[in-house]
């Protein structure tokens, strides 16, 4: 089983909507024997919680099942057991880092930006998912992450020969 494991801060606006969608996505590619698609924080305030509701509606909106998803705490299994690890932002970056450095990592040369995947990515642009939690503005994040996710399965699915 290949896992993919989307992080940002919180893990209750940005990472578990790309977990969603994510798993829609394995799902209609029939991959969901060959492919784990979880998703976890850097920071411990919401672990627990559902996602936001802002991630909620937004979900909801677009018909993505989010059930089962609770927010959790990046651990040191995740980084050992993960194959993708893929981040948010540059904030999200450093503090994954840090805390793989923390637990006796090398550096983690293989740390992802989602927006890497982004269907517009162009060499120098900004590669940081923009925080809804702030913003407010969860359909655009939507649209981002729909887009990037779309790219990372292809990807993934050429990479591993899936
Ligand atoms: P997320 O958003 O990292 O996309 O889940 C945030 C959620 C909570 C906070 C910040 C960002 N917070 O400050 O509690």
């Amino acid at each position: 089983m290949l896992t993919i494991t989307f992080i940002c801060l919180g893990n209750i606006c940005r990472s578990p909507m790309a977990e969603a969608l994510m798993r829609h996505k394995v799902a209609e590619a029939g991959l969901s024997d060959k492919i784990q698609v979880d998703s976890v924080g850097t920071g411990n305030w919401h672990v627990g919680e559902r996602p936001h509701r802002g991630t909620a509606k937004v979900l909801k909106y677009h018909d993505i099942d989010f059930k089962g998803i609770t927010a959790r705490q990046l651990n040191e299994r995740d980084i050992e057991e993960s194959d993708y690890l893929v981040v948010m932002d540059l904030d999200n970056y450093n503090d994954v880092q840090r805390m793989a450095r923390h637990w006796g990592f090398e550096e983690l040369r293989d740390l992802r930006f989602l927006l890497e995947y982004a269907s517009d990515a162009r060499d120098g642009m900004d590669l940081n998912v923009p925080d809804p939690w702030y913003t407010g503005n969860f359909e655009a994040v939507y649209q981002m992450v729909d887009d990037a996710c779309t790219n990372l399965l292809g990807a993934i699915r050429k990479e591993q020969r899936l």
